[in-house]
């Protein structure tokens, strides 16, 4: 049978049921409904967070996060991310500015950013890749000296703790991605993390096309609306969380165990916890990684290349931009699989295939 990267997490369906029927009863299935209000509070509670608006995906959040600060100009950003993370940024008339990563944390290097801000930079958007806490110490004394704003995009860091506060909260804003092949998911689905009150109630205005009232339009907004039965999917999941995460647990751990000895892993943030979500190895070079990939493609265990290409290889970027780092670590890195229902014997079979290879 086939293994996937990821396998989409579906919790059980009388408990989903029941939502939907709750939502056939009110006949409310979007616009801010009862089950989206519900889920925001128990995430806020759930990741210890002031604020949490919820969105369709994402990278509206992104895009919203972008409006809400009213960016102008030029942000700094990482190559080595989703292809959202750069894309959001043009669609709202900014350019990425690519500033290389860290060789060990696979995170944006703060000690780049520096040489590549100018008068036009408005803010830094860094990705907290595969979860793991980018050194928000440092992000914070540049964005301060340089007067800049701080987004995090923090699709991969659901739940994670950075020296036991929430890692979501630091920054002006942190992003959330609730897809299907998350950790957390909505199917689809999003979040916007916000400390300021007044922020967060411009976003929540924001995601609803700028309207304040029947009759005042007041900021220029989007429609970024999550639904009631992504809601739903949400707060069942929530219920699972926990259980789901051990099980991941014990997987990543294997991984660890069997494969130290051959092949290299992200470094981890010593100060931040791990959620599971993915499980990176770096391997030698380009050739050692397609080797590795097509002997576990040929017994139908499918990695994924997170993340190839590196954005700044883009034809539509530009200027054109070159960061050597991540376009070496983009080609030798792959994700094996990791969800909570793939078993021992799989992960048994996938160690054993990758060892074959050296
Ligand atoms: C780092 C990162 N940013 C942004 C996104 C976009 O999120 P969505 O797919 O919910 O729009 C993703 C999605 O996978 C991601 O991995």
């Amino acid at each position: 049978m086939k293994i996937n990267v990821t396998k989409t997490y579906l919790p059980s369906k009388e408990k989903y049921q029941k939502y939907v029927d709750k939502i056939y009863e009110s006949g409310w299935i979007t616009n801010n409904g009862p089950l989206v209000q519900e889920l925001e509070k128990r995430l806020a509670e759930y990741l210890d967070v002031k604020n949490i608006v919820l969105v369709a995906n994402g990278t509206l959040a992104l895009e919203v996060a972008y409006r809400v600060l009213d960016l102008k100009g030029e942000v700094l950003t990482t190559p080595f991310s989703f292809v959202a993370t750069t894309t959001s940024l043009i669609n709202c008339g900014l350019k990425p500015l690519f500033c290389d990563i860290d060789t060990a944390s696979l995170n944006l290097d703060p000690q780049n950013m520096q040489e590549l801000i100018n008068e036009k930079t408005s803010a830094i958007v860094p990705v907290h890749v595969f979860g793991n806490a980018c050194n928000v110490e440092e992000i914070a004394k540049i964005a301060k000296k340089n007067n800049l704003k701080i987004i995090y995009d923090a699709a991969h860091a659901f739940g994670v703790k950075y020296k036991n506060r929430s890692l979501l909260s630091y920054g002006d804003i942190s992003t959330l991605s609730f897809h299907a092949t998350k950790l957390f998911h909505t199917i689809e689905g999003g979040a916007l993390i916000i400390d300021d009150d007044k922020l967060a109630k411009k976003a929540r205005n924001i995601i609803n096309f700028g309207i304040e009232s029947a009759e005042s339009i007041t900021n220029l907004g989007t429609n970024a609306k999550m639904n009631e039965f992504e809601a739903a999917m949400g707060l069942c999941i929530l219920d699972d969380i926990k259980e789901l995460q051990s099980k991941r647990k014990i997987l990543y751990d294997i991984y660890i165990k069997e494969l130290n000895k051959i092949v290299k892993f992200p470094q981890q943030n010593s100060e931040s916890t791990i959620n599971y979500s993915y499980f990176p190895i770096i391997l030698k070079d380009d050739k050692e990684r397609l080797t590795v990939e097509k002997a576990l493609q040929t017994k139908e265990v499918f990695p994924r290349r997170y993340f190839y290409p590196s954005l700044d290889t883009l034809n539509f970027i530009e200027p054109k931009q070159f960061c050597s780092i991540s376009r070496d670590i983009s080609t030798k890195i792959l994700c094996l699989p990791l969800y909570s229902e793939l078993t021992v014997n799989e992960q048994k079979m996938i160690i054993k295939i990758i060892k074959e290879q050296f």
